[in-house]
């Protein structure tokens, strides 16, 4: 109820901009350079307001390095140091290291490599995500620091974050935090997730696996690129239409008919919150993708793990809406965590306990 009353409310406002939108329209369209036209073609038809950033996809462009030489800043490589490798990405070796930033202080930064023998195809994939990531500045989206596209290997600087992916962290702290820190990471993962939604930007592929953790525990959200992710997460399956998706994160509309939106994103995010309240369980355990599906159509959803709060069980079940316009937005979402860590005696009661209750009740 709480969340449907906020939602009226935003909902208010949106129509409030919206007609706003249609009068001021001759004026905005009088002021739009030709970059913000470009823009405005991509974004449903509707001009944004000056002052209010909109994604542009890199594909948009008849020539994607443009889109790397506008979203990115070209790093000179002496500037960075490469340490130790930690992973393996899809184009080559991510590694740890430092960049020595000019009048700033050393940083540590991971750095994504393409391997040598690439085809323009792949440098241009591998170039995808940086020109996606450098168009977003908030402390809950991984931060690109810049490029190397002009010396080989061709590489791409991001902060690094100390804790790596959400999942194995919490695998590996399996019971270690509070409520209220792990509400806060969702906190974080949501806030995130609301500056992409109102940048139009569609991730697709939002999961724990996808999220870094630095060593403040705060959590950022990563891996950008649409199809690329896709075909990068191990997750993801060939669904009878041919399209590549990870299924038990992914809305049921987005399975049927490839509708994925800010709302399906939504879904995805019900799905995090439950990998984060159980410490990183597979979603759905062992049941099959084709199982996944069916059962969801029949109208099951996930159970809330041990320990978690009514209220953030309530809340996955409002992302997990099968009419998607019901589901909470993101905006919706911030401010209800907010409610919580503000009044965390709202996050006593306990599914488990409340069953007990009932079955006590029924004796
Ligand atoms: N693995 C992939 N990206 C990373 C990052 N930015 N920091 C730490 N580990 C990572």
């Amino acid at each position: 109820v709480h969340i449907f009353k906020i939602s009226i409310k935003h909902n208010i406002v949106s129509s409030i901009s919206l007609s706003m939108c249609c009068r001021c329209q001759w004026y905005i369209k009088a002021k739009m350079t030709a970059e913000d036209k470009r823009r405005a073609s991509y974004q449903n038809g509707l001009v944004p307001f000056p002052g209010i950033k909109t994604y542009v996809d890199p594909d948009t462009y008849e020539d994607p390095t443009q889109a790397v030489h506008e979203f990115t800043k070209e790093i000179d490589p002496c500037r960075i140091r490469i340490e130790r490798v930690i992973g393996a990405g899809e184009f080559g070796e991510v590694c740890s290291g430092r960049l020595r930033t000019p009048g700033k202080k050393e940083i540590a930064v991971a750095i994504k490599t393409l391997k040598g023998g690439y085809v323009e195809r792949q440098r241009r994939d591998f170039l995808r995500e940086a020109s996606i990531m450098g168009q977003f500045d908030h402390p809950n989206i991984i931060r690109l620091e810049g490029v190397v596209t002009k010396s080989r290997p061709v590489m791409i600087v991001v902060e690094y974050m100390e804790n790596g992916s959400l999942d194995s962290f919490l695998r590996q702290h399996d019971g270690h935090f509070t409520v209220i820190q792990l509400v806060g990471m969702l906190r974080g993962i949501a806030s995130g997730m609301k500056y992409l939604s109102d940048m139009g930007y569609v991730h697709r592929d939002l999961a724990a696996r996808n999220i870094l953790v630095n060593s403040n525990l705060v959590c950022k959200v990563s891996d950008f690129g649409l199809s690329r992710v896709l075909e990068d997460d191990p997750e993801a399956a060939y669904t009878t239409t041919g399209g590549k998706i990870p299924i038990r994160w992914t809305a049921p509309e987005a399975i049927a008919y490839r509708k994925f939106s800010s709302a399906s994103d939504t879904w995805s995010y019900g799905i995090v919150m439950w990998e984060v309240m159980s410490y990183g369980e597979r979603p759905y355990w062992e049941m099959s993708n084709q199982d996944v599906i069916l059962s969801i159509e029949e109208g099951y959803r996930l159970p809330a793990p041990l320990g978690c709060p009514v209220a953030l069980h309530q809340l996955m079940l409002h992302c997990w809406q099968k009419e998607r316009s019901h589901r909470p937005k993101f905006v919706d979402i911030v401010t209800f965590l907010d409610k919580l860590i503000r009044n965390p005696s709202c996050l006593m009661p306990l599914v488990e306990d409340i069953q007990r209750y009932k079955r006590v009740a029924l004796l």
